[in-house]
């Protein structure tokens, strides 16, 4: 049973806010809260699946002590909901299974959720290993697999995780990072950790393909009556339908940042371009287009070149990852 923490105790504060100190001070347990309400909903999600594709899906014991931020799991325990929100934001499927075919033809994708992107992917002929930190979403991934023909369910592979942490023993030629997952990382800290993950699950010439929405000012300087951006965090939270239960949060990365980022953690850009999303809002009027930032990467060095062993040991100090 994974034990997810958040940060959300912090006296005074009835709504996480982004400001998430607990990384500069140091964790202390009255600031941690164990997150039951989501444990308990997604217990059983294995068991919902025997007899079905369980042999696909890695039960796992986690044992988890990253912080893991509110907002990148309240929402998704209600998977219908989060995904009304997000995929009309989000590119078309079918442009990732374009550009993953012309990278190989095995793809690490981080955050399948429920399966919107891994199964293009797979239907494609492209195998595909996906890793999740939502059971609720993977148990949606798991009742769409089962109405795939078995061709297409045997190409899928599940892996229930945190991608900061998660160490496979495979590598790839692709990872790819859709639908805007890679901004559940909040931190450096939490990109740092990512990215030595991307590195280590790739193969030597393998390329990571990123795709984020493209932070837009106005918006984010447009109130709203569900949504708050913190600036000096970067991060826009929203509660989905007005539920303040459903909290979702994600963090904005402006290019020249996200640039830095990756080649402070040695990574070569190959190409950064903006691309729309694919819908509009319905009606026709006020159509709202969604530019993304999408990018592709790649590592000159092998992972664990000199002087960066000490990093990823250091990352990983008092951490005991449960699946390796
Ligand atoms: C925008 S959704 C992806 C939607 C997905 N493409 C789909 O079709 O359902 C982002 C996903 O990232 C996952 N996520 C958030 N933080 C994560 C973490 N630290 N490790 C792994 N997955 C994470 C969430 O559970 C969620 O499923």
């Amino acid at each position: 049973m994974a034990q997810l923490y958040v940060s959300t105790a912090v006296p005074g504060r009835s709504v996480p806010d982004g400001n998430d100190r607990s990384r500069s001070a140091p964790l202390a347990r009255p600031h941690l809260t164990p997150v039951p309400p989501i444990g308990h909903a997604e217990r059983g999600l294995w068991s919902a699946h025997d007899g079905q594709d369980r042999g696909r899906f890695c039960s796992v014991r986690l044992r988890l002590t990253r912080v893991v931020h509110p907002g990148a799991v309240l929402a998704y325990a209600d998977p219908d909901r989060a995904l009304a929100f997000l995929r009309p934001g989000c590119l078309p499927e079918s442009e990732h299974v374009r550009a993953v075919r012309r990278l190989g033809c095995r793809v690490l994708e981080y955050g399948c959720g429920s399966g919107g992107v891994t199964l293009a992917l797979a239907r494609a002929g492209i195998e595909v290993t996906g890793v999740d930190l939502s059971q609720k979403m993977l148990a949606h991934l798991a009742c769409a697999l089962g109405r795939e023909s078995p061709a297409v369910r045997a190409r899928v592979r599940v892996h229930h995780g945190d991608m900061r942490d998660l160490i496979l023993r495979e590598r790839f030629p692709v990872v790819l990072v859709a639908d805007g997952t890679f901004q559940h990382l909040y931190q450096h800290d939490d990109v740092r950790a990512f990215l030595a993950r991307v590195r280590h699950h790739l193969v030597p010439g393998g390329r990571l393909r990123l795709d984020v929405e493209l932070p837009d000012l106005r918006a984010l300087g447009t109130p709203e009556r569900w949504m708050r951006y913190y600036p000096l965090t970067q991060v826009v939270t929203r509660s989905l339908d007005g539920d303040p239960s459903l909290l979702l949060a994600q963090r904005q990365y402006f290019p020249a940042e996200l640039r830095g980022l990756l080649e402070r953690a040695g990574a070569r850009i190959r190409t950064m371009r903006v691309a729309t999303a694919r819908q509009e809002n319905e009606g026709g009027a006020g159509r709202t287009r969604h530019p993304r930032l999408v990018l592709h990467c790649e590592w000159d060095k092998p992972p664990h070149a000199r002087g960066e062993e000490r990093q990823t040991r250091s990352d990983r100090a008092g951490f005991s990852p449960g699946l390796r």
